[in-house]
């Protein structure tokens, strides 16, 4: 397209017929392709061979990962006056996990294949050799899942620190400081989002099950009577979350666990889960951990962590009801769900249809020509966008390439500045999804993009 010649928006012929993305491991390829590609996620080290499935976020994974945890936030703490924040630390003494449980039943049992010698979760090979076919194993031995290290400069039994398999102990060995910091009551919460560590023996499918990764945590405090309630309330603000954000209704589902399922600390768990290409498999899990936790801490610790209800002068050890997302894992699905193909005149493009909310960039700003004359107003349109919206920039090559380059990023609008808006103070906005083009004066664009985002 002769970028340099046109003058007004920018031509584009519309004929948006989906034709389907593929299935299975086709659209994991792509996605995983894309992710490389356009910098969403590279394999840590990579320099170096790569680093035992661990990623690290690019400019745009960076930006898509924190919007997914800000849409979290906003949703589990902003708008809410009963659950509030916290940040606790990565590192913990042994004491916090022998009292949680995770130092004796954090465990995977693992198998050795006698021919072969490879290395297997024996739940997860139905007692045939993935490698050799062999059914010959060693005994199962229980392999716990914690990174352990050492918290100073001695390397002794006394040094012994964990990295956190779950964000989750932190608000129960702080729920009396909440408590007394906040004078909330039952019914309230504690989130938070952050980073944990499981020594996988099967990390797999790119960032699903990864050794590091994020997860978004809240625990709800609720008195014993009320848990199966607020279980129940938990499950349904979970799943439409994800369907306010896109997720469609056909990729999504609530599967709750049998009984011989469950963790040692759980009454009843539902997870949420996605149609991922391999099949259904769990985003978050949401269970009623009952006064486990806090027990549990309470004995090993010698403190008390109850609750007085001075309204009724009981003294009880409230329940908690836990939505336990990952955020690394519901990026993946957020890009599965959103990765499109279709044709736009003529031309097959790549478009991922992300929420606004999570789009890397809400915004591309796209003077039509590269001279000089359109530059300054191209920059004054962006730093009168930057306070509201991340945007993006791009002066290179022709503007169908350009749109192009937005859709595959997931870009809902691109604003176009051309030789007309010097005459008109407007400029084009163009929907990544429709591709339908409309002319916005600059003075009201701010708005206009604000109220879209709204309407999203
Ligand atoms: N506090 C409860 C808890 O941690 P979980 O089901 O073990 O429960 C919660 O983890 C969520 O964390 C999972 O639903 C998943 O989304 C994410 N998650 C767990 N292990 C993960 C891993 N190895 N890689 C990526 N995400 C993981």
């Amino acid at each position: 397209m002769p970028d340099e010649e046109v003058t007004t928006g920018a031509p584009e012929t519309e004929s948006d017929e989906p034709n389907g993305t593929g299935s299975g491991s086709d659209l994991m390829e792509k996605v995983v392709g894309l992710c490389k590609r356009r910098g969403f996620i590279f394999q840590s080290a990579e320099i170096y061979g790569g680093f035992r499935s661990t990623y690290d976020y690019g400019p745009l994974g960076v930006n898509l990962l924190r919007n997914v945890k800000n849409a979290w936030w906003e949703a589990m703490v902003q708008r809410r006056d009963d659950v509030v924040g916290l940040d606790a630390a990565v590192l913990s003494p042994p004491a916090v996990w022998q009292a949680s449980g995770h130092l004796s039943n954090f465990t995977d049992p693992l198998v050795d294949c006698r021919k072969c010698h490879q290395r297997w979760r024996q739940d997860k090979i139905d007692g045939v050799c993935p490698n050799c076919g062999s059914t010959g194993f060693t005994e199962a031995r229980a392999f716990n899942l914690m990174f352990k290290t050492h918290a100073g400069p001695l390397e002794d039994e006394g040094a012994v620190a964990y990295l956190r398999p779950e964000t989750a102990q932190g608000m129960f060995t702080n729920f009396v400081n909440v408590l007394q910091t906040t004078r909330k009551k039952p019914p309230f919460g504690i989130a938070q989002v952050g980073k944990s560590f499981r020594n996988e023996i099967t990390p797999q499918n790119f960032v699903f099950r990864t050794r590091e990764f994020e997860q978004m945590e809240m625990e709800y405090f609720v008195p014993p009577a009320d848990a199966q309630h607020w279980f129940e309330y938990w499950l349904a603000e979970r799943f439409n979350w994800y369907l306010g954000l896109g997720i469609p209704e056909d990729k999504i589902r609530l599967r709750h666990h049998d009984a011989d399922e469950l963790s040692h600390y759980s009454a009843g768990t539902a997870d949420v889960e996605f149609l991922f290409p391999w099949g259904w498999d769990e985003l978050e899990g949401i269970a009623n951990r009952t006064d486990f936790d806090l027990s549990a801490h309470a004995a090993a610790s010698g403190e008390k962590l109850d609750y007085f209800d001075p309204t009724t002068n009981e003294r009880y050890t409230p329940y908690v009801i836990e939505p336990a997302a990952g955020a690394t894992r519901t990026m993946m699905a957020f890009l599965l769900a959103a990765f499109d193909e279709d044709e736009v005149g003529g031309e097959a493009r790549t478009v991922l249809r992300l929420h606004p909310k999570l789009a890397p960039y809400q915004v591309a700003v796209l003077p039509l020509s590269k001279k000089d004359t359109l530059e300054p107003l191209a920059r004054q349109v962006l730093h009168s966008l930057q306070p509201h919206f991340m945007c993006d920039y791009d002066v290179t090559q022709g503007i169908g390439k350009r749109y192009r380059r937005q859709d595959e990023v997931g870009t809902p609008w691109c604003v176009t500045v051309d030789f007309e808006s010097l005459e008109d103070g407007g400029v084009t906005v163009r929907d990544r999804d429709t591709t339908a083009q409309v002319r916005v004066p600059i003075d009201g664009l701010v708005a206009e993009l604000q109220r879209r985002v709204s309407a999203a």
